[in-house]
């Protein structure tokens, strides 16, 4: 993938420029990176907080060559992806919660949203990351679950120094996405890096129910095998999945 990273100031959202930007031809590879978002948004139309210098708010086009059942595993290699650039560079030691969070000690420091749109040239998938620089001082709710490169590793960031890694880091794992067995390849690295693939007690939210359950690995396609209560396995596509706390009592706080 030839890389290419245009940097702004300011943006509503580096997804809509990157959206904007492949409608009108650009090449995969094309990244761009804002100081600051007006209206950066997570998964589900949530907001993602992007505060001038706060966080890494990044985007990049894809015009993945993979059958359209796969285009999800595009989110979980990401997550991968990220998970090591921060492990390598800050020493960090990530978890992944399905499908894509990056956590350290529990606490959100990277969300991914991948958005597909039809372009002249075919579909194009605009992957973004939103990584947190800095304690979200100003978004109190927030700071029970969210954390930052700087709280975890003691050191201001080196932005450049960051895309540079984050961008090596997620061309790697996209050429090896996209090879013969790439999916299953993806599937394996990401089991590895995350304490959800397996055995994990958590709470699913579908858009109409909840429900509890153990996790039980991977489909192909990267949906989540979970084990409810009743014995029954059900597979989730899209949702949120909260890990089971337990209190001291025994009693389950979901
Ligand atoms: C999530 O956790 O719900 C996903 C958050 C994704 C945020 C990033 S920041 C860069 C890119 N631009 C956006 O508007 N969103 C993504």
């Amino acid at each position: 993938m030839n890389i290419t990273v245009l940097k702004f100031d300011s943006l509503e959202s580096t997804n809509s420029e990157a959206i904007e930007q492949s409608k009108r031809g650009a090449e995969e590879g094309l990244c761009i990176v804002a100081d600051e978002q007006t209206a950066g948004r997570g998964r589900y139309g949530r907001t993602w907080i992007s505060k001038k210098g706060d966080g890494l708010y990044f985007s990049v086009i894809l015009r993945p060559q993979l059958p359209a059942g796969f285009l999800p595993l595009i989110t979980l290699m990401a997550s991968v992806a990220v998970s090591d650039t921060l492990a390598e560079l800050y020493d960090l030691k990530p978890d992944i919660k399905w499908p894509n969070d990056v956590l350290i000690n529990e606490r959100k420091i990277s969300g991914i949203l991948a958005e597909s749109t039809e372009t002249a040239k075919g579909l194009a998938v605009i992957l973004g990351i939103g990584i947190n620089l800095t304690p979200l001082i100003s978004a109190e709710a927030l700071v029970q679950t969210a954390t930052s490169i700087e709280e975890e590793s003691g050191h201001a960031v080196d932005r450049d120094r960051l895309i540079d890694s984050l961008v090596k880091c997620l061309s790697y794992f996209y050429s090896v996405l996209q090879k013969a067995e790439g999916p299953k390849k993806i599937l394996d690295h990401w089991a590895t890096r995350s304490s959800y693939f397996e055995g994990k007690d958590v709470c699913v939210t579908l858009e109409d129910e909840s429900f509890v359950g153990t996790t039980q690995g991977l489909e192909p396609n990267g949906g989540l095998r979970v084990i409810a209560e009743s014995g029954e396995l059900r597979i989730i596509q899209a949702g949120d999945v909260e890990r089971l706390r337990t209190n001291g009592d025994n009693t389950v706080q979901i």
